[in-house]
Order: C-alpha cells, then structure tokens, then sequence
C-alpha cells in the first residue's frame, strides 16, 4: 500500500482532491466510488472549489456511494443522500441522475441490495474507490464479524459506530441502528481505492491496517492485499505507523 503523509487535516483533503481531479482529468467518464462521515467534507470543498475555478468537469462522471441508513429518507438531514447532495453534488456540474446512493426507504431490501450490485457491474465498475475508516476498521458500514459480506447487504452498526455517529444526532436514540452497506466485494473489485484518516483518534487502527496481518475482525485489514491502494493520512493519524 502507498502511503502520503500530509501535515494535517487541510493539507490531507487538499491532496485527496489533487487525487480525484487528476484522475477525472485523465478518464472524464470514471465512475467513482464515494463516501460520507466527517472526514471527506473537506476534500468535497476542495472538489467544489476546483470545480468552480473549470479545474475539474464532472458532466460525464457518474458515482455509487458505500451506504445508507436503513429507515432514513433522501431528506432527511441524517441521511447520506441528503450529506453527497449538500456537501458535494449540489455544487458542483454532475448529473444527479447518474449519482447512484441506496435508498435507505426500500420497502425489499434484498431487492435494493440486488439491484445496486447490478448497477455497479452496468455502468462497468468503480474505477476509483474514496473511503474514511471507522475507529473500529470498518470501511463503508463492513463491521467488524466473524464473516465478512462480499455484497450490498442490510448491516447492523455495531454499539461502536452508533456512539460514534452520534455525533451528528440531536440524541443517541436517533441514530439509525441499521444500514445498507456495499459488501467488501464490491470495494475490492474497485481499480484503485484511496483511504483518507485524520486526527489522533484513528493513529491506532492506522498502524493495524499496515502490519501485514488480516482479520475480519479489522475490516480495513482486507485492503492490504488489493494492488492499488493509496493511504492519505495527516500526521496525528500516522503517530503509531510503525517504521519499517
Ligand atoms: P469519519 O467516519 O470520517 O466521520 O471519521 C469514517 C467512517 O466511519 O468510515
């Protein structure tokens, strides 16, 4: 796995945009693979930014997001449908009907999860892969299990990443229990995949996605063995990286 370390948070997201725009520069029609939490927010403004300055053209660029909550409208201010429309794809020239986001209200839910893996494979794939990782190793809503989902599949959060996201509630009772997730096998089958992680909390779960050792108690882990993976870390989040 390639590793960029960045001085912070800023720096981190700046070099994440560089990233994505480069790569719409060079294939305007990619389909990427994108993702929510508090730590994209940042590398979207730069996007917007860049965007509105004509470095970046997303006219052509369609994108499947990781997940949903399970029970949450497109407009509900939780939701991540609600989160890509507000922090990125209002603001920017893509075409929201080639945005592609669970619907967290899907009455089947084996139907939904069926239906987005047949999306994926009809547009041709994801070329390239965003995702954050949770204290816990989780990457889309893949929580840590005994085994691993290879599809779109209804998760249940594990106690850790309710507490986590409720940050963004008013209340913990009000945090989603539930979640439509892509399964691992839909985040392997990406072409490249770029992992972004800021801050102190996450220098653990860094250092253990790198010591060459893979548990599906730590999701992330799994990434290890894909050929095109690029780590963009600040330095508080690359505390505990253990130098070769
Ligand atoms: P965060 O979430 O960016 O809000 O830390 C990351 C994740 O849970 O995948």
């Amino acid at each position: 796995m390639n590793i960029i370390i960045e001085k912070n948070y800023e720096a981190m997201s700046k070099k994440a945009a560089e990233i994505f725009s480069e790569f719409i520069e060079n294939k305007p029609d990619c389909i990427l693979g994108l993702a929510t939490g508090g730590t994209p927010v940042e590398m979207y403004k730069n996007l917007i930014r860049m965007n509105k300055e004509g470095k970046v053209d997303f006219s052509k660029v369609n994108s499947i997001n990781l997940d949903e909550y399970r029970g949450l409208s497109g407009d509900h201010d939780q939701s991540y449908r609600y989160f890509m429309n507000t922090n990125l794809f209002n603001n920017i020239n893509i075409n929201k009907a080639n945005t592609f986001v669970p619907n967290g209200l899907a009455k089947d839910i084996e139907e939904e999860c069926k239906n987005y893996d047949e999306r994926i494979e009809q547009i041709g794939g994801i070329d390239l892969q965003l995702l954050g990782i949770g204290n816990n190793g989780h990457i889309g809503f893949n929580e840590p299990a005994e085994f691993l989902n290879t599809k779109t599949h209804l998760t249940h959060l594990t106690e850790d990443t309710i507490q986590s996201n409720a940050r963004f509630f008013d209340k913990i009772e009000d945090v989603p229990t539930e979640a439509i997730t892509m399964g691992l096998g839909g985040i392997m089958k990406a072409k490249r995949i770029v992992l972004i992680a800021s801050g102190e909390g996450k220098a653990n779960i860094i250092s253990k996605i790198l010591e060459g050792k893979i548990t599906t108690d730590i999701p992330a882990t799994l990434l290890q063995v894909h050929p095109d993976v690029t780590i963009i870390v600040d330095e508080a989040a690359a505390k505990l990286i253990k130098q070769p």
